[in-house]
């Protein structure tokens, strides 16, 4: 890939409360609930690193530092597992896997919507810098080798085009998120398309398409100094979508749509957990034998 036009940094905003799965979130942050044996937030850092990110920006709060614990070394854990032989399972701890990577974390200290998130992010970025977004709630099980972001990587190198992943969708369920306008808003599977228009969470009516922004964006800088004098919009929060919506009329910027090949859970919701951990497990022989087995 272009050197000049690679991404090293992802912002993943975790500040959100998980209401939606209480009381499970209730004393655990919703990103550490496991899918298997990993919490959420691993996989998702692991999808980042797999695809080249080489820095990771947490946006959270306070009461979520149990995730900034799971990333880092715990170092009594690791003796005692290495004095009872049991240290093979040191080798999917976290900080292992991540060595060459750093994390940082900054506080979001109001809940002002995904665009406040993304902004506070602003310290920890160059002037210029083009960087990621990841959200965690969307877990992604690639149907294919090569997963989805690293493809967004591979366009964004070869166009300087920001990058949006897609979903389509069932029309009834446009309301519940961000919604992409293309010129004739037909996408194939690997391709891409330019951004005419972004809404965020439109009516059944007044949507353009059926065609859902998943949490996986390639953002350029810019979108920072928009975010900076955004008004709230929708639900009272300052939308990440408003911005892209601004930056798009503003012609300087171009977006490519790039249609998901992966199967999406919604794990901020017990049906998507459940979904991503079912599905995870059926891609493992024995475990698809175990799940037969106890759903017959
Ligand atoms: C956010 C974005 C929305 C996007 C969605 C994906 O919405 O604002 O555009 O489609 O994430 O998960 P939220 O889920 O925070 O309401």
């Amino acid at each position: 890939m272009e050197e000049s036009r690679k991404i090293r940094k992802a912002i993943i905003p975790v500040a959100g409360l998980g209401t939606r799965m209480l009381p499970a979130t209730k004393a655990v942050p919703k990103e550490l609930l496991p899918i298997l044996d990993k919490p959420l937030i691993q996989h998702i850092i692991e999808e980042a690193v797999s695809a080249g990110i080489e820095e990771i920006i947490l946006i959270t709060r306070s009461g979520k530092e149990a995730i900034e614990n799971h990333l880092d070394a715990n170092f009594e854990l690791e003796l005692l597992l290495k004095k009872s032989n049991k240290k093979g399972i040191i080798s999917k701890f976290p900080q292992r896997i991540l060595k060459d990577i750093s994390i940082l974390s900054i506080r979001q200290e109001n809940p002002l919507g995904l665009g406040h998130a993304i902004f506070c992010a602003k310290p920890a970025l160059e002037k210029g810098e083009p960087f990621a977004v990841f959200l965690p709630d969307e877990f992604l099980l690639s149907l294919e080798k090569e997963i989805d972001f690293y493809k967004m990587m591979k366009n964004y190198s070869l166009t300087g085009n920001g990058q949006i992943l897609v979903e389509k969708i069932s029309k009834k369920d446009v309301s519940d998120y961000g919604i992409v306008d293309l010129l004739d808003n037909k996408l194939s599977k690997g391709k891409t398309k330019i951004i005419k228009d972004f809404v965020e969470k439109p009516s059944i009516n007044s949507a353009p398409s059926n065609l859902r922004i998943v949490g996986r964006y390639i953002l350029p800088y810019e979108i920072i100094d928009i975010l900076k004098g955004l008004k709230p919009g929708k639900n009272k929060e300052i939308q990440l979508t408003d911005a892209l919506k601004k930056l798009l009329k503003l012609r300087k910027i171009k977006f490519e749509a790039v249609l998901s090949n992966s199967r999406i859970f919604d794990c901020g919701s017990l049906k998507g957990f459940l979904g991503a951990n079912i599905a995870s497990a059926s891609k493992d022989k024995n475990m698809r034998r175990y799940l037969k087995e106890i759903l017959t």
